[in-house]
C-alpha cells in the first residue's frame, strides 16, 4: 500500500503546553505565596488523588535547564507555560517579587537560547489566595489587579516574549469553582458563576488593551477548550436544539466576546428567562470587550460532547444549571481512551478548525492542547525501563491527519502543542493521568526519562509532518 504524507506549512510550530502551578513546585520558595490550590489542599487533602498536593509539582523551578534541554531533544520549537501571579506579585496587588522576575527571566532566556519560542500565559486556574480572600473574580478590584499584573508581565518580559495568552480555559474555574464543586471556593450558584465569567472576560479584555497600548511588537491571544457538541440525532429537531443550547453556554459564551466583541444574543435571552444573568454588567465593560479583540486563538481539544434533549425531569429545588436544558448522550460503540475514560473523536478537530474558518473570520489559531492521559502508565515500560507509548503516537497522528485536512481546506492554523511536555500535577487528579512525552518519576527525585513518543515527536518536528 502506498504511503500518504502529511506535510505541514513552513514555519509550523511544534511543541507542548504546561503551566506554572502544575510544573514548578517550589511553592514555598523564592517569595511565592499561596494560591487557592495551596489553601484548598491544606483544608481538604483527601479531595486530591492519593492526597498529592501542589507544593512539589514536577520541580521545574529547579530543573528547568534540564527540562529545556529535553524539550530540544524532543523536537520543540515552541513551548507554553504560565507565569504564576502568586509568584510574581505574591499579594496579588503591589510589590513585584524580584526573585520571581529572575526565575522567569532565566526560563525565557534559556528557551530562546535553545531555539524554543516562549508562549507565556497569565492565568492557569491559579488565583492568589490574597485575591480570593477579597472575593476572587466576583470582585472588580481583582479584575483591575489582574490587569496590573498583566501589564507588569508585558513590561518585564515583553521584549523577548512575542506570544502572550491571557487565560487558559477561562470557563474551567467558572465551572469548577461556582458550578460543579471541583475547584475552590466550591460554590454552587449559576448566577454567581455567570458574574465570575463576565468579570473574567473583562479582565481578559483589559489585559489585551494594555498589551496593545504598549506596542511591543508581539501578539496576544487566549486559549479556550472548545469541546464540540454533537446531537444524538441530526434528524431530531429537539436533539439539535439541545446541542445548540449546550454550545451557546459552553462554547460561544467565551468565543464570541473574545473574537467578535459581544455576547451571543440568544444566550442572553435564555439566561434572562431563567433569571441567571450576572447582576453587574456595565456599559463600559461591554465597550471594553468590543474594542479589544485578540490577534490569535489557541484551541484545546481532548474529547467531544454528545447531547440529547432533556429526557429526565430536574428536581424543582435543584439550583439552575445549563444541563437542565439538555442531557448528555453516550454514543454506543464510541472509540475510547479507556485509560482516562474519555471518548476519542479525531474528526472533531477538523470541525473546530472549520468553525473558526467559517464563523470567526479565519483568525490565526493553533492547537494549544491535545493529548492522551493514561493512568498506570508504568505498565507500558519495556525491559530497559522506557515507556513504549505507541497509543500516544497513534492518538497524535489521528488528530494531525484531520488538522491537516482542515489546513488544506484553508484553515489558518500555525501550530500544534501537545499536552504535555513532561508528566505533571493536574489539580484534583494530581499525578493520576500521565500525558507527557517525558516520564517524571515522583517517587525517585522527579527523575525524567524520555518516552517513545518523545523520540517520535522529534522526528515529526524535524520532518514538519509524517508519512503513513
Ligand atoms: C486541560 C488543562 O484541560 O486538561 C490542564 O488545561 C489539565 O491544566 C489537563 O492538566 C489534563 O486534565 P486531567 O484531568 O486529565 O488530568
Amino acid at each position: 500500500m502506498s504511503k500518504t504524507t502529511y506535510q505541514f506549512p513552513t514555519g509550523f510550530l511544534w511543541g507542548s503546553a504546561s503551566s506554572g502551578p502544575q510544573t514548578e513546585g517550589g511553592a514555598d520558595e523564592g517569595g511565592r505565596k499561596p494560591s487557592i490550590w495551596d489553601h484548598w489542599y491544606s483544608l481538604e487533602p483527601s479531595r486530591f488523588h492519593n492526597e498529592v498536593g501542589p507544593t512539589n509539582t514536577s520541580n521545574f523551578y529547579h530543573q528547568y535547564k534540564e527540562d529545556i534541554a529535553l524539550m530540544k531533544e524532543t523536537g520543540h520549537n515552541s513551548f507554553r507555560t504560565s507565569i504564576q501571579w502568586s509568584r510574581l506579585i505574591p499579594d496579588g496587588i503591589g510589590e513585584v517579587n524580584e526573585e520571581a522576575v529572575e526565575f522567569y527571566n532565566r526560563v525565557i532566556d534559556e528557551l530562546i537560547a535553545n531555539g524554543i519560542e516562549p508562549f507565556m500565559n497569565l492565568f492557569h486556574f491559579d488565583m492568589p489566595m490574597a485575591m480570593q480572600e477579597m472575593g476572587g473574580w466576583e470582585n472588580r478590584e481583582v479584575v483591575d489587579a489582574f490587569a496590573s499584573f498583566a501589564t507588569a508581565c508585558f513590561e518585564l518580559f515583553g521584549d523577548r516574549v512575542k506570544h502572550w495568552i491571557t487565560f487558559n480555559e477561562p470557563i474551567v474555574p467558572v465551572e469548577g469553582g461556582y458550578m460543579y464543586d471541583f475547584h475552590y471556593p466550591n460554590i454552587v450558584d449559576f448566577k454567581r458563576a455567570a458574574q465570575v465569567a463576565h468579570h473574567t472576560i473583562v479582565a481578559h479584555a483589559l489585559a489585551v488593551k494594555s498589551y496593545k497600548s504598549l506596542d511591543l511588537g508581539g501578539k496576544i491571544g487566549t486559549v479556550l477548550n472548545l469541546t464540540p457538541f454533537y446531537p444524538r440525532s441530526k434528524d431530531n429537531a429537539a436533539d439539535v436544539r439541545a446541542a445548540h443550547v449546550a454550545d451557546l453556554f459552553f462554547t460561544r459564551s467565551f468565543l464570541d466576546p473574545m473574537l467578535k466583541g459581544e455576547y451571543p444574543k440568544e444566550l442572553v435571552v435564555i439566561m434572562r428567562e431563567y433569571d441567571v444573568l450576572p447582576a453587574d454588567v456595565r456599559d463600559e465593560d461591554l465597550a471594553t470587550i468590543k474594542e479589544n479583540i485578540i490577534d490569535f486563538i489557541g484551541l484545546n481539544y481532548y474529547q467531544p460532547r454528545r447531547v440529547k434533549l432533556k429526557e429526565h425531569a430536574v428536581h424543582p429545588d435543584a439550583p439552575f444549571m445549563p444541563n437542565h436544558l439538555f442531557d448528555n448522550y453516550e454514543m454506543p460503540g464510541r472509540k475510547m481512551n479507556v485509560h482516562r475514560g474519555w471518548e476519542i473523536c479525531e474528526a472533531a478537530i477538523y470541525d473546530m478548525a472549520m468553525d473558526i474558518y467559517h464563523h470567526y473570520g479565519n483568525i490565526p489559531f493553533y492547537i494549544a492542547e491535545n493529548g492522551m492521559g493514561v493512568e498506570g502508565e508504568e505498565k507500558f515500560k519495556n525491559e530497559a525501563g522506557n515507556i513504549e507509548d505507541d497509543y500516544r503516537i497513534a492518538f497524535i497522528k489521528g488528530h494531525l491527519k484531520h488538522l491537516h485536512r482542515a489546513i488544506e481546506e484553508g484553515a489558518n492554523c500555525f501550530g500544534y502543542h501537545l499536552w504535555t511536555f513532561a508528566d505533571n500535577w493536574s489539580w484534583m487528579n494530581a499525578y493520576k493521568n500521565r500525558y507527557g512525552l517525558v516520564e517524571v518519576d515522583i517517587n525517585d527525585g522527579f527523575k525524567r526519562r524520555v518516552k517513545k513518543s518523545g523520540r517520535w515527536y522529534k522526528e515529526l518536528s524535524d520532518n514538519n509532518g509524517f508519512s503513513e
